[in-house]
């Protein structure tokens, strides 16, 4: 069996003008300026309960979910499926099927968003985790991801490459399982509540819940990293078999431990031990990617330091290792004593969703973006001045959200009132609020940066 040509050859034979990953690039640089918005808005409230408190459209309740959902459906899922719409046609050796239906798709995509973000800020909400959206957003959430399914399935069908690269295996795989989990996770059938009732809903919207990091961030995520570091290092993949090994065991254990948000609940004990077995269990799925994609890019350090989106996809592999390995221990009954329920489950969503999953995202994008325009970028210091603002802000957030989670934890199995941690951790906030200015200001500088690079660059053409 022939293995896909993962060379730098591969990319000259198809012309450089991609308008569909142009259109997700713009996406995601425009939703990440404003996610970022919300969550120093919400984190102005932490400080300060009644900053901006006259504004309802804004309030903490709201803008919460705004900034969630803006950076899941706004920022990283459409930075990571922008690099897909730019590797699927050079890994399968063949244009994508209809540039039309992607723009399309783009444009469909953001106004969702768009009505997602209004819908929330007056107040229609149906107020489940990560399942916020009004009904109305959701079915035009399930619209968006199938017109991408049906451009990517109709691409692969009319491949000149016969052998589908794992990175192949880990987009189709995210976005058709995500087409399902985010209808039943949802309850779309019914518009009225969204929802179930009792503790099967709990049960449910955690599937889904964890689903959407482990079967939508995180294959896709890893199907940038798989791309990115063996081209930018020129260096063949350590390992085909390895890949896929890694691809079927990610699928077997995720999709299995979405109970673990649910340890201090009364869901049934073997749900609770299949989702602790599993988490722990993670730790499989992982190590084989990272071994893969380190022995791959072994002694080439040089090569990736030279490209700025390899420099952000190499720094998301490292976060995707602490975070899993932070995720299995969080799973275990002993330690969730301590850290569910406060900010140390807070840190852990930063390291992972923006940690790993955005700055692969970032990494992605800066990665396309010459290839895409066929000029340099339009400045290499704002993309670098952007990763270390990233960098900072978000090791910032894992160690100091950690201390207050530690703080809160502690106090409350102690026995602390509630109130009285209040001002322990005032300082903490302001501290996090700080480091928050950093991202969003990397934020804004990338998204001037990827608005010149694609529109207004006199760069010399390479
Ligand atoms: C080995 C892999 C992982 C394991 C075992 C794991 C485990 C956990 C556990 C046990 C919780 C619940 C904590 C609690 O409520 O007390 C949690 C929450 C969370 N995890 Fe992970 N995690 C893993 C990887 C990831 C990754 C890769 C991401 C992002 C792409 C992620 C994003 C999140 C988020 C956003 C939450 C917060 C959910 C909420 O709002 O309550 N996790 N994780
Ligand atoms: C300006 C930078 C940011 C600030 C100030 C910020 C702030 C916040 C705040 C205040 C919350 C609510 C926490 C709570 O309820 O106690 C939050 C939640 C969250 N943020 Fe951010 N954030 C920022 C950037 C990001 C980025 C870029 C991402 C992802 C790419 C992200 C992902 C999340 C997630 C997944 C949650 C839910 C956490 C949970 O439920 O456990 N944030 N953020």
């Amino acid at each position: 069996m022939g293995e896909p040509n993962l060379s730098t050859e591969v990319t000259e034979k198809l012309p450089s003008s991609n308008p569909t990953a142009k259109a997700f690039t713009l996406t995601s640089a425009l939703w990440f300026a404003a996610a970022t918005s919300f969550g120093m808005i919400g984190a102005g409230y932490l400080i300060a309960p009644d900053f901006l408190a006259n504004i309802e459209y804004i309030h903490f309740g709201r803008v919460r979910p705004m900034h969630i959902n803006a950076v899941l459906f706004g920022f990283v899922t459409p930075g990571l499926l922008a690099a897909a719409f730019y590797y699927f046609p050079r890994l399968l050796r063949t244009e994508l099927f209809s540039h039309k239906l992607g723009v399309f798709s783009a444009i469909f995509w953001n106004i969702t968003v768009a009505a997602g973000m209004i819908g929330i800020s007056l107040g229609y909400t149906q107020g489940r985790e990560y399942a916020e959206l009004p009904w109305p957003v959701d079915i035009m959430v399930v619209i968006s991801f199938s017109l991408v399914v049906l451009n990517i399935l109709l691409t692969i069908r009319k491949r000149e490459e016969r052998v589908l690269y794992v990175s192949i295996w880990y987009t189709t795989a995210a976005i058709i399982l995500t087409s399902v989990t985010y209808c039943l996770g949802n309850v779309i059938w019914k518009p009225d509540t969204g929802a179930l009732v009792g503790i099967p809903d709990a049960i449910l919207l955690w599937f889904y819940g964890h689903n959407i990091f482990g079967l939508l961030l995180t294959p896709m995520g890893l199907g940038v990293a798989y791309y990115v570091l063996p081209i930018a290092t020129r260096s063949p993949l350590w390992s085909h078999s390895l890949s896929l090994i890694g691809f079927w065991s990610l699928i077997i254990v995720y999709t299995h431990i979405g109970t673990h948000h649910l340890l201090q609940v009364p869901v049934p004990t073997w749900l609770k031990t299949i989702s602790i077995v599993d988490s722990v269990a993670m730790v499989i799925p992982v190590m084989i990617v990272l071994i893969n994609l380190w022995y791959t890019i072994k002694g080439k350090l040089g090569e990736i330091h030279a490209d700025i989106g390899a420099k952000f996809v190499l720094t998301g592999t490292i976060y995707y290792f602490f975070v899993n390995i932070q995720g299995s221990m969080m799973a275990l009954p002993h330690v969730q004593r301590i850290t569910h329920f406060n900010n140390w489950v807070v840190g852990h969503a930063h390291i992972g969703v923006l940690g790993f999953a955005g700055i692969m995202a970032l990494g992605g994008l800066y990665f396309i973006l010459p290839r895409i325009t066929g000029k340099p970028l339009y400045s290499k210091f704002l993309a670098d001045v952007q990763y270390w603002l990233v960098l900072i802000g978000v090791t910032g957030f894992a160690v100091v959200l950690t201390i207050v989670g530690l703080i809160q934890g502690n106090s409350w199995y102690n026995g602390e009132a509630l109130y009285r941690t209040l001002p322990m951790i005032q300082p903490y906030y302001i501290l996090r609020a700080s480091l928050g200015a950093f991202i969003m200001l990397g934020a804004y500088i990338g998204l001037y940066n990827i608005i010149r690079s694609l529109y207004f660059n006199r760069g010399a053409a390479t």
